[in-house]
This record gives C-alpha cells, structure tokens and sequence, in this order.
C-alpha cells in the first residue's frame, strides 16, 4: 500500500488502526516514512509505543516483523544463523555420490532467517521492522543494528551482503531504563511519547473502551491524569486506564465510587506500596476531584 504523503493523511491511517496520535507524534511518523528514516520511540510504559508498529503495519498492508530485546540477545537469534545440521546433512550426501568438493555450504538454504533478516529479505513482501524494548537488550548489540538501521542491509561474512528491495519501516522502542547509545540515535527520528492529555485519553478510551458510559469515562480519565501526579513507584500507563475502563464495565459501575475504585486498584497499580499509599482516603479525595473536573459547575 501506498505511503501516507502528508501529516494529515498519517494522522488518518494511524486513526483506523484505532491509534489516537498528537500532532507532534503524527508528523514525526510522516517524516519517518517519506524520508526513511527508523523512528526512535522512548517514553513511560503503556503508553503506545509497540502499538504504532503493529498499527502501521495493519495500515500499510505490510507484514510486521518484531524483535524483542532481552538480555543476552546475540546476532544468532537477532539476525541469522547457520543450519549446521543442514549443512552436515548436505555434506554427508555430497560425500556419498562423490561431490563433496562441489558443496556450497554457505549458500542462501542453509541460512535461518531472525527477525533482522527477514526484515530486509528481498525475497519477502516489505515489512514493518519493529525492535522492541530496546534498552533490555546488553550495549554491545546496539552495534549489530547500525547497519541494518542506516543502509537497510546486512553484510553476512560467509555469504555476502543482504538488502532490501522496499526499505522496511523501522520502529524502535525503548522504555528508558537505561540510555541507548549515541550512534543509534544519530540514524533515527526521534520521538518522546508522553501520557495523554486528559482530552487525548478520552478519545482512545472511545475507541479501546468502547461501550463505557460517558460520565464514567471522563471520570476515570480525571482520576488515572490525577494519580500521574502522585508520588508513586510506577505510574498507571494507557494500558491500565483501558484495562481500568474494562474492570469497572465488568463490575456495572456507572460512574466512580470510593468503594470500587480501593476495590480496583490492582488494575492500574502494580506495586503493593503505591496500592497502600492510595487505598482509603487518598483514593476518595482522588475520587471527589475528578467528579468535580469531569463534570464542572455550571456557569453562572
Ligand atoms: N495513542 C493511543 N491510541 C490508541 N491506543 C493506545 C494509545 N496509547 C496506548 N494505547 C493502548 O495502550 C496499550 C499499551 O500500548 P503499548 O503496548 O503500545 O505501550 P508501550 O508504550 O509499548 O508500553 P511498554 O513500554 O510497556 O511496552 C495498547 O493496548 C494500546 O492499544
Ligand atoms: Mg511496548
């Protein structure tokens, strides 16, 4: 499929793939694919980063192609690998009809695809590259991808240099644990990805939530955008408020009450201290203060 060619029309595809993106994150995509570019997507957990890959591949019609990082990620399982049994096999056969001498075993049916190959395979429909949670994979392995990241190829020593016949979109994720170095930086797009604004994150619990009255909805956009700024170990992300939304539907809430918010907590709190620290009376005063924005006085 065609290339969104402006601002507005990647804003769109990223739209029917139920992606609700900013400005600023709509037109960083744009530039990453009109000129491409890999985008570099870092911010807080949960808040939409590996969903743009999958939505950009639904939307381009492109098949995605997903690396996650962990560490001791090594180019065997990352890029490719030599079939060494195949080539044994190939070799035991060649040296019993007499042809060892004319056995290639470096050619292209003895190598295993990863994901870094595939993604650049000529002989594949184009894809969508996504490299996930990059910060989880050792420094070291940052360097395998420069050349996958700046000229979408791959120069395998035994076989020869593979490369892309459509350069495949490349999206890169990275949740800041620690910094992903310089030289990775340089060839990418950057983009921070924040949490929502409370306008933002009612539109995607439109779309992700749907079904969820819109009292109820406003009110559990204000609580999720007031607990943000609570001192806390680790912030609810979008993820929770959806999955929050989803909680209080399966409970028949129609709108926030003291009792079923310190009931549900563990839906968007993960840590025993930060469910401590807000259960009870924190949890009602956060109550009180999102009915109030969501539904603000009247004019007078
Ligand atoms: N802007 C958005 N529009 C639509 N859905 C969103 C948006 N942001 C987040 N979501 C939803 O939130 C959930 C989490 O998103 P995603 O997995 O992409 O987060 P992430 O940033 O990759 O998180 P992590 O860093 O933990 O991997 C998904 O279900 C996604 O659909
Ligand atoms: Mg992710």
């Amino acid at each position: 499929m065609k290339l969104p060619q402006s601002v507005a029309e990647t804003a769109a595809l990223l739209a029917e793939g139920g992606y609700v993106a900013d400005h600023a994150l709509a037109t960083t995509v744009f530039l990453a694919l009109s000129m491409q570019r890999p985008l570099f997507l870092e911010g807080e957990p949960g808040t939409g980063k590996t969903e743009i890959a999958k939505v950009l591949a639904e939307g381009l019609g492109r098949r995605l192609v997903r690396l996650q990082c962990y560490d001791g990620l090594d180019l065997a399982a990352a890029a490719y690998e030599w079939d060494h049994a195949r080539q044994l096999m190939a070799i035991r056969l060649a040296e019993a009809s007499g042809e060892a001498g004319v056995i290639d075993i470096y050619a292209r049916q003895f190598l295993q695809s990863r994901p870094l190959l595939s993604a650049i395979d000529p002989d594949q429909p184009p894809a969508v590259l996504l490299i996930d949670e990059l910060d989880r994979a050792d420094e070291p392995f940052e360097a395998f991808l420069l050349e996958v990241l700046a000229d979408f190829q791959l120069t395998i020593p035994e076989y020869g240099t593979v490369r892309a016949a459509t350069p495949p979109v490349v999206i890169l994720t990275s949740n800041r644990t620690r910094e992903v170095h310089d030289a990775i930086r340089r060839r990418c797009l950057y983009q921070w990805v924040d949490y929502p604004t409370a306008t933002r994150e009612r539109e995607i619990l439109a779309r992700k939530a749907p079904g969820i009255a819109e009292k109820l909805s406003a009110e559990i956009v204000a609580f999720v955008q007031k607990l943000r700024g609570e001192d806390l170990f680790k912030l609810p992300g979008v993820a929770e408020t959806i999955d929050w939304a989803g909680a209080l539907k399966h409970l028949d809430q129609n709108e926030l009450a003291p009792g079923a918010v310190d009931e549900t907590l563990g839906v968007l709190l993960k840590y025993q201290d930060d469910i401590a620290k807000i259960k009870g009376a924190e949890a009602a005063r956060l109550v009180s203060e999102a009915k109030s924005i969501a539904t603000p006085p009247p004019p007078v």
